[in-house]
């Protein structure tokens, strides 16, 4: 994982806009973020945690055979982010594909890249989740209840074809589903090719149609439904029970949701690790970001039952068992 050096405490944020420590502490559990300063990209970070990745693999970018990269802040509109990365890291003339769907970006992209290595396609691949949120909040009393919820932050894993009998580490299950009628509770309108004739005009930067905008409860409703249910979806294609996963990761977007849901489900918080306190909501960053501190932190050995789980914008809801 890869996070930038700049930190921005809920106290930075009170000196620009209408809020406080207190309110974003007690709503979300976030105390600080970290936003990019001038200059620096998503690829910047994508680029940092790919090549940490690779190290702790003992494996050079020479190795991979694909890219899939999620992102909802992407570099620019086109080319694909994965294409900057490809061009960044030095691997050979291997695809890279961008995919979309925003906090559960990371779970459906481990669930392509496995597709892709179980159909023989691809036998290592690079998957990231990489976001650059804080360029495209509005610093303002207006996009207040958005704009302390995101963090800037990249993850990434490499997923290999395991052909060794004896070793059951791997992808056990994992489900991904959608609900498009909901698109618009949690999205940006502009810059889009739907507004036409223009896909930008002054007008809609003047009208804040660049920021995101969040139906925060109704989110709020939705995911505390959908996280359990597609977490108890997984175990039972797997045949397994709650008691028999050690970790649970869940997408980290607001500490009171993974709290309502482990409360539902009645799992002990000491199998639950997060972070969002210190990195806020990195949307496909974070179950990456997840993986890494809580290997970094010996919170994750090998032969761990890993459960994660993640809802966000689309609306799209996911959850993975992974044996580690
Ligand atoms: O990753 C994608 C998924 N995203 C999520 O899962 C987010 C889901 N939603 C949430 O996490 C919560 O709905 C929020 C944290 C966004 C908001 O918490 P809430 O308890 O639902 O608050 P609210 O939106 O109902 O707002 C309560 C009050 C309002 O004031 P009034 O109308 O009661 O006077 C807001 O104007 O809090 C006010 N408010 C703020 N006050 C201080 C909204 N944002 C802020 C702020 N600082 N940043």
């Amino acid at each position: 994982m890869y996070v930038p050096e700049n930190v921005v405490t809920n106290d930075d944020l009170a000196k620009q806009i209408d809020t406080s420590d207190e309110w974003i502490v007690k709503r979300s559990g976030i105390r600080e973020r970290r936003w990019v300063v001038e200059g620096q990209t998503p690829v910047d970070l994508a680029e940092a945690a790919s090549r940490e990745a690779l190290a702790d693999a003992g494996l050079e970018a020479s190795d991979i055979d694909c890219i899939l990269l999620s992102t909802l802040s992407p570099q620019h509109d086109f080319p694909g982010t994965s294409f900057f990365l490809h061009g960044r890291l030095g691997v050979a003339e291997i695809p890279c594909i961008d995919l979309r769907a925003q906090c559960s970006g990371f779970l459906y992209a481990l669930d392509f890249a496995d597709a892709l290595i179980v159909s023989g396609r691809h036998r290592r691949i690079l998957v990231v989740g990489c976001e650059v949120h804080s360029t495209g909040l509005e610093i303002s009393d207006r996009g207040r209840d958005v704009t302390v919820l995101f963090g800037d932050g990249a993850g990434a894993v490499i997923l290999e074809a395991n052909d060794a009998p004896e070793d059951p580490s791997g992808l056990l299950e994992i489900r991904l589903h959608a609900e498009g009628r909901h698109a618009k509770r949690l999205w940006v309108d502009a810059p889009g090719s739907a507004n036409g004739p223009a896909r930008l005009t002054h007008e809609m930067i003047d009208e804040g149609r660049i920021y995101p905008i969040m139906d925060g409860r109704f989110v709020f409703k939705h995911a505390v439904t959908r996280m359990p249910e597609v977490l108890r979806e997984t175990l039972d294609a797997a045949s397994l029970k709650l008691e028999d996963v050690d970790l649970f990761l869940f997408h980290q977007a607001n500490l009171r949701i993974n709290e309502y849901v482990a409360q539902q489900l009645e799992i002990p918080a000491d199998k639950v690790f997060n972070n969002i306190e210190r990195y806020g909501n990195c949307s496909a960053a974070a179950i990456p970001m997840l993986l890494a501190e809580a290997k970094r932190e010996g919170r994750l050995k090998k032969g761990d039952l890993v459960s994660m789980t993640a809802f966000g914008s689309g609306f799209t809801w996911a959850s993975a068992l992974l044996r580690f």
